[in-house]
């Protein structure tokens, strides 16, 4: 146990409860971006002009007629743009561009006094196109060798050799879908510059720093002139990661041209045509194993769709190829990554952040094969997980093995698997035209950036005079309850009750050079640094409180204060151990592994191929919990996510002209309360101790989004009852009703 992961006795931390805002998220009392609009005066509201081509060059735009339209009072084009007109960190990105990339792209943005003038002015703008040929689709990409980016291998051992040892060998083919985050807060921004010149944005973003540089680079003007503030956002996802940038930096411009504030809110629609989404991915492989089912080799070719810019498209394939494995030793392992260039949107990061995605080939892979090799898919997977002494592909051990094995016995135990697969059974032998499906996967995952700069984070904590504390720290709050963890970690260390510690929003100028509150490492990295700073305070006030061991806090502070102790302190965190090499795709980049297993039940209709989750239940590894109730939202909430990505949620851009159809919740089907399992039974996994991680705490964000393949291979299951004996089910992705009834069809005649 290290300092960093002990806990003291009557810790805060590990207590059960709420999140920080959870009253005020459902009075409506809880303040995002947009809510606070009203209270700025004059604010102008910014409307895009929308190309209406999946790829074509600009050859005239005239704003002109815009600013006869009452209440229009600024178009903001490329002309405007004192810097460097790009969005993004690849610098493939123009804020106002010549070429029209996706249909939907930005081309540019129209100042109203009103929502309603600016989008009558940007209906009035004329923008003359020369269409251009368009990819959309992967599979053109790949047939078009239409690329970008780099493009990764991960290998070890000799596949070839491994191919031809083999008892069986498969190959296939899968392509599946993105997914639309469908945060229920749009997009936001609202920028204002004061007196000094100082410009200071509110933007729903989970990366402050970058949105800070990108607009100060778009402004051209230094960092230190540009702060950023995010309250708390309805939700990201991973789309708020790289996305807010432009629409912060087109909110800035405003307001530095005009001198009043200027807000940006994308509509849903906008928000569904303009920004990135989950990655749909194509791969093609060929597997072997041996005569006990073990796998003994696997070679992959993994195709990403990266939209139009690369964003994060390179990191979300790293993550990918780093997750092929998922709990499963490989031997020999080749996989190839590839990001096509299509002209959609900029696909991006989403919960996971390329590791379903790189989970769903090999779990798609033992799915199919388990009957063709007739071993029971629970037992094949059991089979191939790894044991002590086992690295991944990419040359990282694999700790605590036995952790995995641990969950996936307990929740095998919990969920009666053994009882109801017989139930099931019998079940689908009364019932010709509804079958049922039972599967249990696991789920590795893991924790850290991969890019190992970002594994850093700051904090600043405050003791006021009075004893009342303030934190602020470098994370974002989402939904996810990042806040309320720290709110914990504080109290923890600095020993008092909860009720004397208060957060504050997240801005650049408190804590600089952020990282993404993503990948999961938020309360892990943010955690330790308010740790850090919570324990330089006490290490000052010690001297005070030796001399005078009855005082209240109260008083210590006030004592220490006259006796002119500093009462404040910045922390800092850096994960230690970590290594990555882009080039041989080897090292260690994670910290640590969480582990997880979930057993899903449904029920499928022969006739529409309709799918109901009867029941579902989890045992996760989140270490020793920071905050058990938050914790329980995260697996419910990620679970029932990653479930819509696999079985609802479609999304279809028209194969001729480019135009996402599904832009709307009439199109988009989200999961919502009807989807949800009526038995739902979630554990976390005990005696889990991570003795890497601030209080002996997990990570928590993304992991459990992946622990709905157990309803993917459930809905499998499913659709052989439909067959004969060991037949082989293709399924796609997501296993919609309609792709469930060929699936099922197809087992029927087969
Ligand atoms: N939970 C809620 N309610 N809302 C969100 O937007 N984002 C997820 C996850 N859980 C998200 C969420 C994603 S993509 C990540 S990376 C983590 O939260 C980020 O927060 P953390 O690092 O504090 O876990
Ligand atoms: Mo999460 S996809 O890392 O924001």
């Amino acid at each position: 146990m290290t300092s960093l992961s002990q806990r003291p006795a009557n810790a805060v931390v590990g207590e059960t409860m709420p999140h920080e805002s959870a009253a005020l998220h459902v009075t409506g009392h809880a303040l995002y971006t947009d809510d606070l609009v009203l209270r700025h005066h004059g604010a102008l509201h910014a409307h895009p002009v929308q190309a209406p081509h999946a790829h074509a060059r600009i050859t005239r735009l005239d704003e002109s007629l815009a600013y006869d339209v009452p209440g229009v009072v600024r178009v903001l084009t490329q002309r405007d743009v004192p810097g460097t007109n790009d969005a993004g960190i690849k610098h493939d990105e123009p804020l106002f561009p010549d070429e029209v990339m996706y249909h939907g792209h930005a081309v540019c943005w129209v100042l109203g006094e009103t929502l309603e003038a600016a989008r009558r002015g940007a209906a009035a703008v004329e923008v003359d196109y020369e269409p251009l040929p368009a990819i959309v689709t992967v599979t053109d990409a790949i047939a078009q060798e239409s690329f970008q980016g780099a493009r990764p291998v991960m290998a070890r051992g000799d596949v070839e050799a491994g191919l031809a040892d083999a008892t069986h060998v498969f190959e296939g083919e899968i392509e599946f879908a993105g997914q639309e985050h469908f945060y229920l807060e749009t997009h936001c921004s609202l920028a204002t510059v004061d007196e000094n010149g100082q410009v200071f944005v509110q933007s729903s973003t989970q990366h402050p720093t970058e949105t800070q540089e990108i607009t100060a680079h778009v402004l051209g003007v230094p960092s230190n002139q540009v702060t950023v503030q995010c309250l708390r956002m309805g939700g990201g996802f991973g789309g708020k990661e790289m996305q807010p940038h432009g629409l912060a930096a087109v909110a800035a411009l405003g307001a530095t041209i005009t001198g009043r504030p200027v807000r940006v809110r994308l509509t849903r629609q906008q928000d569904m045509t303009m920004t990135g989404k989950r990655h749909g991915f194509h791969a093609t492989w060929r597997a072997g194993f041996d005569e006990d089912g073990c796998f003994v080799a696997l070679d992959a070719t993994l195709t990403s769709d990266g939209g139009w810019s690369l964003d994060l498209s390179e990191p979300v394939l790293s993550r990918a190829l780093c997750h092929v494995d998922n709990a499963y030793w490989i031997p020999h392992i080749r996989v190839h990554g590839r990001i096509a260039k299509t002209n959609k949107t900029s696909q991006t990061a989403f919960r996971g952040f390329g590791g379903p995605q790189g989970m769903l080939v090999t779990e798609d892979i033992i799915g199919r094969v388990a009957p063709l090799l007739g071993i029971a898919p629970e037992e094949l997977r059991r089979r191939n997980f790894y044991a002590d002494g086992q690295a991944t592909p990419y040359g990282q051990p694999v700790r605590h093995p036995e952790r995995m094995v641990a969950a996936w016995d307990q929740v095998t135990e919990t969920s009666e698997l053994v009882r109801r697969r017989a139930e099931v059974a019998a079940y689908n032998v009364e019932h010709p035209h509804t079958k049922r499906g039972l599967a249990i996967t696991p789920v590795k995952f893991g924790i850290s950036f991969n890019f190992t700069a970002f594994n850093q984070a700051g904090a600043l904590v405050h003791v006021y005079k009075d004893g009342s504390v303030l934190i602020n720290h470098g994370g974002t709050e989402m939904g996810q309850g990042l806040h309320t963890k720290m709110l914990q970690v504080a109290a923890t260390a600095l020993g008092l009750p909860l009720s004397r510690v208060r957060l504050a929003p997240t801005r650049t100028d408190k804590v600089p050079n952020t990282s993404a509150t993503a990948a999961s490492a938020g309360a892990d990295l943010n955690g330790g640094a308010v740790k850090d700073a919570c324990e330089q305070i006490m290490t000052r006030l010690q001297p005070v409180r030796a001399a005078n061991p009855d005082l209240s806090w109260e008083e210590l502070v006030t004592l220490a204060y006259h006796q002119r102790v500093q009462l404040w302190a910045a922390g800092f965190y850096r994960t230690e151990g970590l290594s990555w090499d882009v080039k041989t795709m080897t090292g260690t980049p994670f910290k640590y592994f969480a582990y997880g297993a979930a057993v899903a039940e449904v029920e499928v209709d022969g006739f529409t191929g309709a799918t109901t989750t009867r029941r579902v239940d989890i045992v996760h590894d989140v270490g020793d919990s920071l905050s058990p109730l938050v914790d329980l939202g995260q697996i419910e909430g990620g679970f029932v996510q990653g479930a819509g990505w696999l079985t609802l949620e479609d999304l279809r851009w028209d194969p001729d002209d480019g135009r996402l159809t599904t832009r709307a919740a009439s199109t988009y089907k989200i999961p919502s309360f009807s989807e949800m399992p009526p038995v739902f039974n979630v554990a976390l996994l005990e005696r889990a101790h991570e003795d890497g991680a601030v209080y002996g705490s997990k990570a928590v964000g993304e992991p459990p989004l992946m622990l709905a393949f157990s309803v993917r291979e459930a809905i499998r299951a499913a659709c052989a009852a439909f067959g004969p004996d060991r037949v082989s089910v293709e399924l796609a992705s997501p296993a919609t009703p309609e792709a469930v009834y060929w699936a099922l069809d197809r087992a029927r005649r087969s």
